[in-house]
């Protein structure tokens, strides 16, 4: 029973239930696995709320504190990130005794990760596009001047950190995957790590990453117009 205000507050009785109790644990290392997907998903769901205020201030051209709020954004993804080293940790036996109680339940219905695959396209993005044409400037504009156009170009990079922080924990994930179960192991749908490589390929700001190629192609049309060869686009 909470006593103190901390315990109030933070309702330590609630979540300290939420694990199973120690006469419960299918072996030593299940306490472990609850808590690391437990936490993701309360990290995750942090970032749904850091992202939908991201688009609410950017709505309203409040660009300082959006910048702010992105960089939260990528400092929770590299907690996520980090977090998956305690899994390393685990012998591939103990996982088979926590994975005989999970039935058939997948890390692919993660509420927060489905969440953090949606809202790039579905509610930053277009909150973005939209501040950019009140802006009266074009991705294109930003990247060919960066130096002109400083905050703008800090909230385009910050947006690439999300997408490149998302795609390194998959594969980061698939490493654990790999170490875990081992990289042939099948599933119904086909080998896992085909399915989960397959998400790898996936770009959730694709004018972000596209507009390198643009500068840089146009940069080397026009070296070899006078004459280098940098060697690139050949
Ligand atoms: C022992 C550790 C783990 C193993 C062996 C493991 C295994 C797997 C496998 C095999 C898949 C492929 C989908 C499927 O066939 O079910 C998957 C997907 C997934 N897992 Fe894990 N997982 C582990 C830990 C975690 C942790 C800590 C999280 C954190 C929330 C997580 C979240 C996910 C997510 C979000 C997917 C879908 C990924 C995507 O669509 O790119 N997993 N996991």
């Amino acid at each position: 029973m909470a006593t103190t205000d901390y315990e109030k507050y933070i309702r330590t009785d609630e979540l300290l239930a939420l694990q199973k109790k120690p006469e419960e644990l299918s072996c030593h290392d299940e306490l472990q696995f609850q808590i690391v997907h437990q936490a993701s998903e309360l990290y995750m769901k942090q970032v749904e709320h850091e992202l939908r205020f991201f688009a609410v201030l950017i709505a309203e051209d409040k660009t300082p504190r959006a910048v702010t709020a992105l960089r939260r954004v990528g400092t929770i993804q590299r907690v996520l990130l980090h977090s998956i080293d305690l899994l390393d940790t685990m012998a591939p036996t103990d996982y088979m005794t926590i994975r005989l109680g999970l039935g058939r339940g997948s890390g692919q219905e993660s509420p927060g990760f489905r969440t953090m695959l949606k809202l790039p396209g579905e509610v930053v993005w277009p909150a973005f596009e939209a501040f950019l044409a009140r802006q009266g400037v074009t991705v294109r504009q930003i990247y060919d001047h960066p130096h002109d156009h400083h905050t703008l170009f800090q909230l385009c990079e910050s947006l690439l950190d999300y997408d490149q922080l998302l795609q390194t924990w998959r594969y980061r994930h698939l490493m654990l995957v790999y170490r875990i179960i081992g990289a042939g192991t099948p599933s119904l749908k086909g080998k896992h790590s085909d399915l989960l490589m397959h998400g790898m390929k996936t770009r959730f700001f694709p004018d972000l990453w596209d507009v390198r190629e643009d500068v840089f192609g146009d940069w080397t049309k026009a070296q070899e117009a006078k004459g280098n060869a940098p060697g690139y686009h050949g």
